[in-house]
């Protein structure tokens, strides 16, 4: 009999909370809804009590989505309920609530005394909140998973005690982090192992293991934990999450079903859809994927070497364990251009995964001819960015208004440059050490400010000399940061553009808070 491992995804949440990732509510909803086409289990929507954004995107998600979708908290109240109210009208809510459990955290995270003095106090504490959040959660959602933060350092007989109790409050789904990214594959298993015999209730409540990269074996201790009796597997498109990311899910899942000779496990994915997920992920978040990243890297199925290739055209099988078509990896290229209409950019874009219709079709329409104009032949990458960019117009209170560049080997770099905020313009100009620096700087004088810069890049996104250029720039202001991508086949333009766009963030964030400003810890 084969079974079932639920694939729970959180690029959306542990995936967001990647060091310069950050997405607005609409490009969460989009993504939630190729996931939805991907045919994921669960979706983790995001923490709703870190910030108003997190809530709107977990309340739309919840409210649109056939499939579970999760909810962040904290195991104190206040989280609890603010993850309920934004799922209230979720059509398949889960509340998902944690606390750290291992020496470490404990001493480090709850080292105040009004949590107990000696350890052993800690860990009484620590089970009370865990028992109680989860009690509470249970009076609002049926669906409760409860996780014990750090659970790959924890001591195992209290992690078993924390678990018992948990199910008996009512989780009925109890998750394992490695949060830290530090076990081993074989180690790993065997906790999950020695849970299942320890806790006596195991069997009312889905084992789930939530693994994270430190050291690259994300993925491997995902497996290994799966052959020990996980039946949901935590992970993410990309592997993006914090530090070094969490397990990738299109990894997970091409594993399971390629080595299904091994074991009897499988996943409900759509493994087509693989492709098109992890490039909408990687343009709205703006995190590149490596060219020899496995499944979705450029290189993934590309065969360089003379030897390969003849193999490779004689029996594919010779150097490929999977096919491209396998996981959506297009085999043709198909192109648009400048007399392409609205609906083939329309039909284009849906065979990509986004949906976009009426008035922002149109707004999409009209800047696609701008960069069909420039750029002759618009490929999907091109669209991708384009999407990306598009999606993060509506949190621009800054807009470039005018741009003028001086620049060349025997001149002084000099920039002009109008910003429009709301009703008002704002020119200035600006000379400087290239062409950027100069339009930085008028943009700092403009708006009357200190450079905030902490860091900056630009990119092609496609091959060619008429390529679109996505700017990306970082600024750091009082311990926060706020990154703003900017694209245009002129890269002083998506400088700027990028440029404005993380002011307009930081400005944001000066009214509201954003998921920058609260210390979750974790
Ligand atoms: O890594 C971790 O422990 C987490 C939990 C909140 C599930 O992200
Ligand atoms: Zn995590």
């Amino acid at each position: 009999m084969k079974e079932k491992v639920l694939i729970f995804d959180t690029t959306l949440r542990d995936g967001e909370q990647s060091p310069g990732a950050s997405l607005n509510v609409q490009e969460k909803v989009e993504i939630a809804r190729q996931l939805e086409k991907l045919n994921v289990d669960i979706i983790e929507a995001g923490f709703p009590a870190s910030s108003p954004l997190q809530f709107d995107a977990v309340r739309q998600i919840g409210e649109e989505s056939g499939k579970i979708v999760a909810a962040l908290s904290r195991a104190v109240e206040g989280d609890i309920k603010s993850s309920w109210e934004a799922l209230r009208n979720a059509r398949h809510p889960r509340i998902h609530t944690f606390v750290s459990t291992s020496d470490i955290h404990i001493m480090g995270k709850f080292g105040h005394d009004r949590y107990g003095k000696t350890l052993a106090e800690k860990q009484r504490t620590i089970l009370a909140m865990a028992v109680n959040a989860v009690r509470y959660a249970k009076t609002l959602a049926g669906d409760v998973e409860f996780s014990a933060e750090d659970a790959g350092r924890t001591d195992p007989s209290y992690l078993a005690e924390v678990i018992e109790a948990v199910i008996d409050a009512g989780a009925t789904t109890v998750n394992i982090p490695d949060t830290t990214g530090y076990t081993w594959p074989s180690e790993f298993g065997r906790k999950i192992a020695d849970l299942k015999k320890r806790v006596t209730n195991i069997d009312r409540a889905v084992v789930s293991v939530h693994c994270h990269n430190d050291l690259g074996l994300a993925v491997a201790n995902t497996l290994s934990a799966i052959e020990n009796g996980a039946r949901q597997a935590e992970c993410s498109m990309n592997g993006i999450g914090e530090r070094a990311g969490n397990a990738s899910l299109e990894e997970i899942v091409m594993a399971l079903k390629v080595r299904g000779d091994l074991h009897d496990y499988y996943t409900d994915i759509t493994t087509e859809e693989l492709y098109n997920t992890s490039r909408m992920v990687s343009s709205f978040t703006g995190l590149v994927i490596q060219p020899n990243k496995a499944i979705v890297g450029d290189n993934a199925f590309a065969h360089e070497s003379g030897i390969h290739q003849d193999g490779m055209l004689k029996n594919r099988q010779t150097y490929e364990v999977m096919t491209p078509q396998s996981v959506g990896v297009p085999q043709t290229h198909i192109v648009l251009g400048r007399h392409s209409g609205k609906h083939g950019l329309q039909a284009r874009l849906q065979a990509l995964g986004y949906t976009v219709a009426g008035e922002e079709l149109e707004k999409v329409y009209q800047r696609f001819l701008s960069v069909a104009d420039k750029k002759k032949e618009v490929y999907d990458d091109d669209l991708r960015v384009l999407m990306g960019d598009e999606l993060n117009r509506p949190l621009e209170p800054l807009e470039l208004d005018y741009l003028h560049i001086n620049s060349g080997t025997a001149s002084i770099p000099t920039a002009t440059v109008r910003i429009r905020v709301k009703e008002d313009t704002y020119e200035e100009s600006s000379t400087g050490d290239g062409p950027v620096d100069a339009c930085f700087k008028a943009i700092e004088r403009a708006l009357g400010i200190g450079s905030l810069v902490n860091s900056y890049s630009v990119r092609s996104t496609t091959a060619g000399r008429q390529a679109l250029g996505e700017a990306t720039v970082r600024l750091k202001d009082s311990g926060r940061f706020y990154t703003g991508r900017g694209v245009s086949t002129d890269i002083i333009e998506a400088s700027a553009r990028a440029y404005l766009q993380a002011l307009s963030l930081r400005q944001e964030a000066g009214l509201k808070n954003n998921k920058n400003t609260i210390d979750n810890g974790i």
